[in-house]
This record gives structure tokens, C-alpha cells and sequence, in this order.
């Protein structure tokens, strides 16, 4: 029976526990031994209790919890090539010799160097006399596959990131419950969101909620931007709102690539509109919460292609990215999506905007 480790990594978020439990029933359902490896890749290089075989009722009710239920870490000691070699050795002890993780860019990418180097660290092993020949017989190579669990949506080659939409629902009802206080005040609000250098979450929440403005990394307002973005709110005013609502990326930024921070843009508009204006930034409530319909039905439908993707796998074919593409579950090559992904940073860093938004759908871009 084939033995498959499904772990988190990364920042938590919403459906992740859902996804865990995907791979956790579908695994017995192909004939397979599900193992959580807890707290990350740290669980990876500590071995031993972190490192454990899951029931199928372990999982109950995990579609409906928030966060990782198996923990997740920022772990240092797998960037260096002795972690990855214990977390190797750790492996092949517990029959392992597949691993499903559910993370962001930086954690897949982690994942995918830890395949390439895999037969170099068993023979370490074996030549440091840590494991025998027979021991390693059986593992000759190791099968990753990655499920992208993020809130930022900012991984190319995919629609959706487990947890974007849940994020995004909570977004909304918290740019709502300002707008009742705003409205009752005739107050402009500036809310900071998260997503890192992407402005997914920013560019929806301004749409799903009927932003006055919105500031995103990949289109910085053109030099000047302070006197258009005081037209716009004006005349939003002029028509009768009582409510002025500034939605700005966590990353956003000017055309010469500085921040634009939350508390300048208000700055902004109490001295030059005479708006009593607040910031509230939104935090880690944006990853928490129980998550939406959308991410449960992702993380199932994806943890759920994972294992199948397990079971195809041959040494030769690159380790596979569950997406989703126009509503349909897809597997790309992960390290390609990953090349894309950065890819997207080195235009905003370059200057090139319109490249970087075309990069995150290279349909789009051909
Ligand atoms: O990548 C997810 C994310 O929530 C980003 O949106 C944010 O910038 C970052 O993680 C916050 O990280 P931490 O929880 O480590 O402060």
C-alpha cells in the first residue's frame, strides 16, 4: 500500500484543512495509507510525532474549519541541505515516498528542489551509513505534488488559490460593516488589505463592494495621482455619497516603485477634501474564518486530484500543480507556474505593468 504525506506549508488559509481531508479519505478510497506531516516542513525534518498515520475519521469536520488543523511553519532548517537530508531520512523510516503540500510559491518551490535532489540524498545516506542499500531500495524516487493554498491569489497557471475566496468574502463584510459607519458619519475610510505583491484581493473587494478607489501594485497611478484620485472622490461627493471608500493593496505602490501607505492617502483627503477620514487595516482576520462554499468545494475537488496525480506519477514527469482553469480542475507543471509567478515580480520590479498582469495567465499573454 502505497504511503502518502499530505502537509501544510506556508501561511495558513482557509480550506487548507478541507484540502488535508480530501487527500485523506481519497487516499484510502484508492488503496493508498494517508501520513500528516504536522507543522510544516518542520514536521519533515523532526520526524517522529509530527510524522503521523491519519484515520479516516480524523478528518471529520475539517471541511468547515479554518486554518491548518495539521499546523504549518516557516522552517529554516529545510532550506539548508542537511535538514532536507534528515527529512529524507525521516521519509524512507516511515515508507513515505510521496508528498502532497498545500502552499504557497515559495513552499512548492521548496518541495520541488527536495525531488531533484532526492536520490543524491539517499545515497548520502546510505554512504554515511544512516540507512542501508535495502532500507532505500524501495524509494528510488519521490513523488511531489502541490496544491496552491494562499489567500494573495497571486500563483500563475491557476484561477483560484485555496482561500482567496474566503478571504475575500471576509473582506467584504468587514468594507460593509464600515460602510454603515462611514455613512453614518459622512467619513472616508481607507482600508488596508493583504496579498503581498499581488493585488487580487484589493482589485475584487474594490468591485464586490463598490470602492471609490483602488490602489494595486500591478497598475501604480501615474505621477500626479494625489490631484485625479481627489477629482474622482469630489465628485463621487458632489453626486450625494456620504461614504468614501480607498481599498489599497498591502503592496502597492507608486510608478518609481514606492509604497503608497494608507496613512498618506488619508492625510490626502482630510487636507485637501475636508474628509474626516479613518484607516483601518484589516490584518489576519482576512485569513481566518471558516471557509466559503468556493473553497471547500476547491480544496475537495483538488485533494481529490492530488492522490490521483500521485498515482500516475513516473520519474520523469514533472511534479504536476492542481489548478483550476475556467471551472475545470487542471494539472500544470508546477515549476513552470512557479517561473511565471516570479516572473510577475521581476516585471513590477522592472517597470513593466501591463507585462505583469498578462503574466499571471500566459493565455493571456500569447
Ligand atoms: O501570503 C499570505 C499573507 O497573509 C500575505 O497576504 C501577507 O502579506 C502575509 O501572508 C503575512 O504574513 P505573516 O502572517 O507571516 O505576518
Amino acid at each position: 500500500r502505497k504511503r502518502i504525506g499530505v502537509m501544510t506549508s506556508g501561511g495558513d488559509s482557509q480550506g487548507m484543512s478541507a484540502a488535508v481531508r480530501a487527500v485523506v479519505r481519497m487516499s484510502y478510497i484508492r488503496g493508498c495509507e494517508p501520513y500528516g506531516i504536522y507543522e510544516g516542513y518542520e514536521g519533515l525534518v523532526q520526524g517522529g510525532d509530527l510524522i503521523k498515520k491519519m484515520q479516516w475519521q480524523d478528518v471529520r469536520g475539517w471541511l468547515s474549519e479554518g486554518g491548518t488543523l495539521i499546523g504549518t511553519a516557516r522552517c529554516a532548517s529545510f532550506r539548508e541541505r542537511p535538514g532536507r537530508l534528515t527529512a529524507a531520512k525521516n521519509l524512507i523510516l516511515a515508507g513515505i515516498d510521496a508528498l502532497v503540500i498545500c502552499g504557497g510559491d515559495g513552499s512548492l518551490t521548496g518541495a520541488d528542489i527536495f525531488r531533484a535532489e532526492w536520490s543524491g540524498l539517499v545515497q548520502e545516506l546510505i554512504s554515511t551509513g544512516q540507512l542501508t542499500e535495502e532500507q532505500c531500495a524501495p524509494y528510488r524516487f519521490l513523488t511531489i505534488v502541490g496544491l496552491v493554498g494562499s489567500i494573495d491569489n497571486d500563483m500563475a497557471s491557476t484561477d483560484a488559490t485555496i482561500g482567496a475566496y474566503s478571504s475575500l468574502t471576509r473582506i467584504c463584510e468587514a468594507v460593509d460593516s464600515i460602510f454603515a459607519t462611514a455613512y453614518s458619519h459622512s467619513r472616508a475610510f481607507v482600508v488596508e488589505v493583504m496579498g503581498r505583491h499581488c493585488g487580487w484581493l484589493a482589485l475584487m473587494a474594490g468591485l464586490s463592494t463598490g470602492a471609490d478607489f483602488v490602489f494595486i501594485p500591478e497598475h501604480p497611478p501615474q505621477p500626479g495621482w494625489e490631484d485625479n484620485m481627489c477629482k474622482v472622490l469630489a465628485k463621487h461627493r458632489q453626486i450625494g455619497k456620504r461614504t468614501t471608500i480607498i481599498i489599497v493593496a498591502e503592496g502597492a505602490i507608486d510608478t518609481n516603485l514606492q509604497p503608497i501607505k494608507p496613512n498618506y492617502i488619508k492625510d490626502i483627503c482630510s487636507q485637501r477634501l475636508n474628509l474626516d477620514t479613518r484607516v483601518t487595516t484589516l490584518g489576519h482576520t482576512q485569513r481566518g474564518g471558516v471557509p466559503c462554499f468556493f473553497d471547500r468545494m476547491l480544496a475537495t475537488l483538488q485533494g481529490v486530484e492530488a492522490v490521483q496525480a500521485v498515482l500516475d506519477a513516473t520519474p520523469d514527469t514533472p511534479s504536476p500543480m492542481i489548478g483550476i482553469n475556467e471551472n475545470r480542475i487542471s494539472r500544470k507543471p508546477l515549476m513552470e507556474a512557479v517561473r511565471l509567478t516570479h516572473s510577475v515580480a521581476k516585471a513590477i520590479e522592472s517597470k513593466d505593468f501591463d507585462k505583469a498582469i498578462g503574466l499571471r495567465d500566459p493565455e493571456f499573454v500569447e
